[in-house]
């Protein structure tokens, strides 16, 4: 039997989360294992591109800065630890400013790729869904943190972020506790309330707000005096960057807009905090989780998903699934069009998920709602 050669690539794009090396290594294995590449005929040859995008826009000069062979050796232990080995960035090759793509095409072309798999959330696969329509086969993995992506139930990270949150509120607990505060935690998460909503349910915050729904200072400090008068000694609230009070606006950090158009988010619960102090009189403090909760060890499901992920990757190859992203939905694996996924937002359903009365997660769970899916068009 004819073994064909193939030479694949990897990357990573847009904010590192726990995961990502687990998928690598998992695409790296399946690629490379001997005895799928009997059975296919295909010996592969995978490359690791570093710092996601950027590292396909390279030049004659830095080339070897950015492409790196990579074997099973190297990948090994990589599913033990956080961020990415590969490196990342926020380069867009079609940012309207400086237009790399067509150095990114004539790279691909020269490096001898056969295929592309990128692991990114939205902006990363919208660079994806451009170069497949310029004819590049290129296969997309799921990850954020913030889990707004469609078109699947996962996307790598989200579930160590939810750990990170649950674990530093645990950490704020006593201190809290200790001096009767009001704990203004804030979540990243962008226009999307997962991170809020389920860290605040798994650390049993007190109130949690969303970018959903528009909150009202006035019955936020209704609760927190209601609570008070029930016996609550301090209160955990988690509030995500992206979320607002009605009539009011998303707070940012800065002017700063990075090359896909985002603006830094941040500052919500600073000013939250101030004024729970000034409307209450009660010592209230704000904690900006930021990048924490992109960090540390990934977790048992993000370390398995990454591996699933990986494999499934590697499986669309071989199908010559090209343009594609892998899904996971309903407990099952499967590919779906990622032309169909950028540009959207998977939002959380404030009809059932979220209470609106208590601002925190729904107290219904089994009860007859319309399930409406609340996807949205990104601005
Ligand atoms: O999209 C992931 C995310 O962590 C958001 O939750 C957050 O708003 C943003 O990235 C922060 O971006 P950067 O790493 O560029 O500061």
């Amino acid at each position: 039997m004819v073994i064909k050669k193939r030479r694949i690539g990897v990357l990573t794009g847009g904010g590192d989360c726990a995961g990502l090396n687990a998928a690598i290594k998992w695409v790296v294995k399946t690629a490379l294992d001997i005895q799928s590449q009997k059975e296919r005929g295909i010996q592969y040859e995978v490359l690791g591109i570093r710092d996601g995008w950027k590292g396909l826009s390279f030049t004659d000069d830095n080339r070897e800065e950015y492409i790196t062979p990579l074997d099973e050796n190297i990948v090994r232990t990589w599913d033990r630890y956080g961020g990415t080995n590969l490196g990342t960035s926020r380069y867009n090759p079609y940012n309207p400013q400086i237009n790399t793509s067509k150095r990114v095409i004539n790279n691909i072309g020269n490096l001898g790729l056969d295929a592309l798999i990128a692991i990114g959330g939205d902006d990363t696969l919208s660079v994806a869904a451009k170069l497949s329509g310029e004819g590049v086969n290129v296969i997309g993995i799921p990850k954020t943190i913030d889990k707004d992506l469609v078109g699947t139930d996962y996307s790598l990270g989200f579930e160590t972020a939810v750990e990170v949150i649950t674990d530093i509120v645990d950490k704020l607990r006593t201190t809290a506790g200790s001096h009767r505060r009001i704990f203004v935690v804030e979540t990243m998460g962008r226009s999307a309330g997962w991170l809020a909503l389920k860290g605040g349910e798994s650390s049993g915050a007190y109130v949690i707000l969303i970018p959903e729904y528009d909150f009202s200072v006035e019955r936020l400090n209704e609760l927190i005096l209601e609570g008070r008068k029930g016996g609550i000694r301090y209160d955990i609230i988690l509030v995500a960057e992206g979320a607002k009070p009605s009539g009011g606006k998303i707070v940012c950090k800065d002017e700063t807009i990075d090359s896909f158009g985002h603006e830094t988010l941040g500052g919500i619960g600073e000013y939250l905090s101030s004024e729970i102090n000034r409307c209450l009189g009660l010592e209230s403090r704000s904690v900006i989780l930021g990048h924490i909760q992109r960090g540390g060890t990934p977790c048992a499901y993000d370390r398995r998903m990454g591996r699933y992920f990986g494999i499934a990757a590697v499986n669309m190859l071989i199908r010559k699934e090209f343009g594609k992203m892998v899904s996971y939905k309903d407990g099952q694996f499967t590919a779906v069009p990622i032309v169909d996924v950028i540009g959207r937002l998977n939002l959380v359903d404030t009809n059932t998920m979220y209470d609106t009365i208590r601002y925190n997660g729904s107290r219904s769970i089994l009860a007859e709602k319309a399930k409406e899916k609340v996807n949205v068009r990104r601005s």
